[in-house]
């Protein structure tokens, strides 16, 4: 099991001290790029991405959520491993994936809770993950929402039906009550935002979430 914390619920003022205590056992870094428009907050920007890049030997998963990715995919391709865009985002989803995949970055793409899989459909074989929205985003500590679960589980038999390999990831709402169900559904990457920066140490939380 892959374990992706968000540092949106990190040290804003010494992002590096917290993402050091995660960087021996977590697999990626997720990157919560939230414009004020997408969904109702304000994070940060490609400055803190490239900044983390730097400092850190983890890969980046970048989570925009944002209106017009269009207009910054570019800028994250160049330090990211993985760039997330929201299926709800943009009107020419595959020439955005295409875009990002050129840049030899992983295209993934995320679905609101109120999104189906269906939507997919016809782009699932070009790209490399889905990312299942479990809380509604914008903020973490969230709670967890259950129909997350038959989402997944969609995904996961439509993917070993026709022997695709993408990934699916989820996020929100990821905890020490939550993630067996995740896992047990077919997910392949658990970001963690709260659970992991909100606790004593954030270590034992990435590794608690790779025990089943
Ligand atoms: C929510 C973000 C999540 C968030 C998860 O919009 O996409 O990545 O950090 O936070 P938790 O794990 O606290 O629900
Ligand atoms: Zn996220």
């Amino acid at each position: 099991m892959m374990v992706a914390p968000s540092i949106l619920s990190a040290n804003f003022a010494n992002f590096e001290s917290d993402v050091k205590k995660v960087e021996e056992v977590a697999d990626y870094l997720h990157l919560d790029i939230m414009d004020g428009h997408f969904v109702p907050n304000l994070t940060f920007g490609m400055g803190v991405g490239r900044a983390l890049k730097k400092v850190t030997s983890l890969p980046l998963d970048s989570h925009l959520m944002v209106e017009r990715p269009e207009d910054f995919v570019d800028d994250f391709c160049e330090f990211s491993d993985v760039v997330t865009v929201h299926y709800e985002a943009t009107y020419h989803l595959h020439r955005l994936i295409q875009r990002i995949k050129e840049k030899d970055t992983k295209a993934f793409v995320a679905l609101n809770p109120h999104t189906p899989v269906e939507c997919l459909k016809e782009i699932i074989m070009d790209i490399d993950g889905v990312l299942i929205m479990s809380v509604n985003p914008g903020f973490g500590g969230q709670k967890f929402i259950p129909n997350a679960l038959n989402k997944i589980r969609e995904l996961d038999e439509y993917r070993k039906k026709r022997g695709l390999t993408f990934q699916i990831e989820v996020d929100g709402g990821i905890n020490s009550e939550t993630y067996v169900a995740a896992i047990k559904a077919g997910v392949d990457i658990l970001v963690a935002g709260s659970y992991v920066f909100k606790s004593e140490n954030p270590a034992e939380a990435v590794r608690s979430l790779k025990r089943i």
